[in-house]
């Protein structure tokens, strides 16, 4: 045998050997392992953190999570959580909307708990989940009242969902989740496909599906982002 072959048979056992290490370290401690601040707080009693789970009828899907959410805003919900949906839609008890979340505070994490909860929420995403849709140029001041008519008078939007009136004040219908500071909660590629096809997500609940273009779609889209209101 020659030098040279000596070497490259030692070189590819180096390969072997170290993609088995790899292998075994990898599944020993993967980076996505579920934290157990999951089952210590039960979030599986009230969310499905998988579409194989059964759909829970105490609290939103979170199986799409990384799709869904900025990051910095789970950050910040699961340490000190803010009321979302005013109306308790996920129990069964508030028939009539009158149990109102805040006397049912979200459970909170502590800071270390948190990044490790987050980190893993963000690794939930669906297979096949298109992004670039939206592109970061917002509306321009007359589209944005056109899509402004769109939301509040042709489709109801406003019916259902919290938004702002001209002057900043918070109005609009509590039966779906408010969507003022939106933008710093949901992707917007995420709020695209919720409007466009949200069987994506097998949601079968309370909002109706609008038969939208992908250019209306994708106003649509920006006017949501654009609800902001400064602290
Ligand atoms: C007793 C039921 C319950 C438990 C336990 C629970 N949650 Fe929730 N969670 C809810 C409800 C209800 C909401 C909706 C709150 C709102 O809209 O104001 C919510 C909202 C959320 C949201 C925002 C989702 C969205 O679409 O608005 C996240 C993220 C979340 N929970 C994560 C968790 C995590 C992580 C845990 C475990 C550490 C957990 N929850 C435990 C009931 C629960
Ligand atoms: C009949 C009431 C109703 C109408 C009208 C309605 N929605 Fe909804 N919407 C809901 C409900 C209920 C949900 C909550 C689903 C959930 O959290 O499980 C929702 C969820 C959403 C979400 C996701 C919010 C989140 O945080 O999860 C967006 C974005 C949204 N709607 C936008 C719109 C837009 C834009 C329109 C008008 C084109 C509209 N909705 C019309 C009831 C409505």
């Amino acid at each position: 045998m020659s030098q040279s072959s000596i070497g490259r048979d030692f070189n590819k056992l180096r390969m072997i050997v170290s993609t088995l290490l790899f292998w075994y370290f990898g599944s020993v401690f993967p980076v996505w392992a579920e934290p157990k601040e999951i089952d210590t707080n039960g979030c599986r009693e009230c969310h499905r953190l998988s579409s194989k789970e059964k759909k829970s009828d105490k609290g939103p899907d979170l199986f799409y999570a990384g799709d869904k959410f900025y990051k910095n805003w789970l950050n910040k919900f699961l340490q000190s959580p803010t009321v979302i949906r005013e109306v308790n839609v996920f129990s069964e008890s508030d028939f009539l909307g009158k149990k109102h979340k805040a006397n049912n505070p979200h459970v909170a994490l502590t800071k270390e708990g948190v990044e490790r909860v987050a980190s893993f929420l963000m690794t939930l995403r669906l297979p096949n989940f298109e992004v670039g849709k939206v592109s970061k140029e917002p509306l321009s001041k007359g589209e944005r009242a056109q899509t402004k008519i769109l939301f509040e008078r042709s489709f109801g939007c406003i019916s259902c969902h919290r938004a702002l009136n001209l002057v900043g004040k918070v109005r609009g219908g509590v039966s779906g989740p408010s969507l003022v500071n939106s933008g710093l909660r949901l992707k917007p590629d995420w709020i695209f496909h919720w409007l466009k096809t949200p069987q994506k997500f097998m949601y079968e609940g309370g909002m109706p599906v609008f038969d939208l273009d992908d250019e209306t779609t994708i106003r649509i889209t920006k006017y949501i982002l654009s609800i902001r209101k400064n602290p």
